[in-house]
């Protein structure tokens, strides 16, 4: 415990108080010993009796307590006399940052029937492997893993992302277009970064994902919400001046749908006129059930207009907190640097260990295993829905990912409320937009278990029931 009486005139009031900040912050901890009077007052060299006085009036407070040939030490109700800390701060934030949403809240328990969307089924992460393959990785001492690493990412697993999406996407990339991530959410910030200036215009799908609105937002672009129809994002209705676009063309968050062929075109000859960027977000489409997948937008173009985006946490885990992003490599120097001086870089233990999980084969088993569990949920789901709720939802044609969507006339954001007191948790199209908010539910299937999907409808059910009654 260092004491400073430097420049202190009354050496017993600045023992006092700089022992008692030590013991209210936590410095030192209730049980400890102070070191006995003679030795403090030897070393700051004043008299043992200024040190006695001092804990005297510490004793009397009841921070301190003696015991007899013992010593004198803290006492365990010490910290109960910490004031309260202020509420009140003079430092405010930007204005902007109090009309941003809160994150949600983590751990929040689950609720009986959990039709959230977005979240895979975390009780078959592949736990003995994933244990085994961050072991053998500490176990091997590889220092090199334990020093700054690549902003880019490690080689090893941009190797493997490159080999991956190009068998399952027909993305064709070499790992130096990747750019390892902190999941999808992060590339909207990179690429916001090295792309648009405050006030810069960027289009987003509404109803629409909402971090990357918010992420581009909270850096002062103007962003602006374009309506989607059956076929996609309407291009036409994007406004002029816009350099950016985000869109999730294989299954749109939340309606389910895919974007047409037609609109992918037109999207793609739309950014190659206005030379602007497409962020192409292909969340989920590892979980594919029926009919083959259209081509993605960084397929179709041959003009490097195309940001493509992955991630992890669908098919793993969103606590890994790993994604990529496939760029042209005009953007790649610049990507890089922006994750430089964002936070370095991801983990690289966890990098290295699903770079080993891929090349032995694993990922793609997980890939195929978790398929076959979805797509047994997508078909019970879809089948409940269209046999007892065609009264009033019409379900959106969708076949791939973790959610799917239904359409209703009129709105359902009262039947949500009382589903979500009564243990059902579930989501309106309406939470998902921006402009006009079209009336349906969106059902998560990820986090929910296939036996708890018929129980689940069921208590929607009659609580719609007892809504109309
Ligand atoms: C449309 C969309 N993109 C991306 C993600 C995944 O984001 P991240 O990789 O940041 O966890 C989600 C997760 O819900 C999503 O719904």
């Amino acid at each position: 415990m260092h004491i400073d009486l430097t420049g202190t005139r009354g050496h017993r009031d600045a023992i006092y108080r700089q022992l008692r900040a030590a013991i209210l912050d936590g410095r030192i901890r209730p049980g400890e010993a102070l070191p006995p009077t003679r030795e403090l007052a030897q070393r700051l060299a004043v008299s043992r009796t200024t040190v006695s006085a001092a804990y005297d009036r510490l004793t009397a407070e009841g921070f301190l307590a003696g015991r007899v040939g013992a010593g004198t030490f803290v006492t365990a109700s010490a910290l109960t006399r910490r004031p309260a800390p202020s509420a009140v701060s003079g430092v405010r934030p930007l204005p902007e940052w109090d009309a941003l949403p809160s994150p949600p809240a983590p751990f929040a328990p689950a609720p009986e029937f959990d039709f959230r969307p977005g979240v895979p089924d975390l009780t078959r992460f592949p736990f003995d492997t994933w244990r085994r393959l961050v072991t053998q990785r500490l176990r091997a001492g590889q220092a090199d893993l334990m020093t700054y690493g690549d902003p880019q990412g490690l080689a090893s697993l941009r190797a493997e992302i490159a080999r991956h999406i190009g068998v399952s996407r027909d993305v064709r990339a070499s790992a130096d277009q990747v750019v390892v991530t902190a999941g999808a959410q992060q590339t909207t910030d990179l690429v916001g970064r090295v792309l648009l200036r405050a006030g810069d215009i960027a289009a987003v799908e509404d109803p629409g994902y909402p971090p990357p609105r918010l992420v581009l937002a909270a850096r002062g672009v103007r962003v602006a919400p374009v309506p989607v129809d059956a076929s996609g994002i309407v291009v036409s209705a994007i406004p002029p001046g816009t350099r950016l676009v985000y869109v999730t063309p294989s299954h749109q968050y939340p309606l389910g749908l895919s974007m047409s062929l037609e609109r992918r075109l037109e999207l793609l000859d739309w950014a190659e006129r206005t030379d602007a960027v497409v962020v192409e977000d292909d969340y989920d489409t590892e979980f594919r059930y029926t009919g083959r997948p259209l081509e993605p937008l960084h397929s179709l173009d041959s003009r490097g207009r195309v940001v493509y985006v992955g991630s992890f946490s669908k098919v793993l885990s969103p606590a890994l907190r790993l994604g990529f992003l496939i760029a042209p490599p005009s953007l790649v120097p610049a990507l890089v640097k922006a994750r430089y001086l964002t936070d370095w870089h991801a983990p690289n233990v966890e990098q290295a260990a699903l770079a080993a999980f891929m090349a032995e084969g694993g990922f793609a088993r997980h890939v195929r295993r978790m398929r076959k569990v979805y797509r047994a949920r997508h078909e019970l789901l879809s089948g409940l829905l269209a046999a007892s709720f065609a009264d009033f939802l019409t379900p959106l044609p969708s076949s791939a990912g973790l959610h799917l969507s239904a359409t209703s006339s009129s709105d359902l954001s009262s039947l949500v409320r009382r589903a979500r007191q009564d243990g059902v948790r579930l989501y309106s199209l309406g939470d998902f937009a921006v402009g006009e908010r079209r009336h349906g539910l969106v059902f998560g299937y990820g986090a929910v278990a296939a036996e708890r999907i018929g129980p689940g409808l069921a208590r929607l059910r009659a609580l719609a029931d007892e809504g109309a009654a």
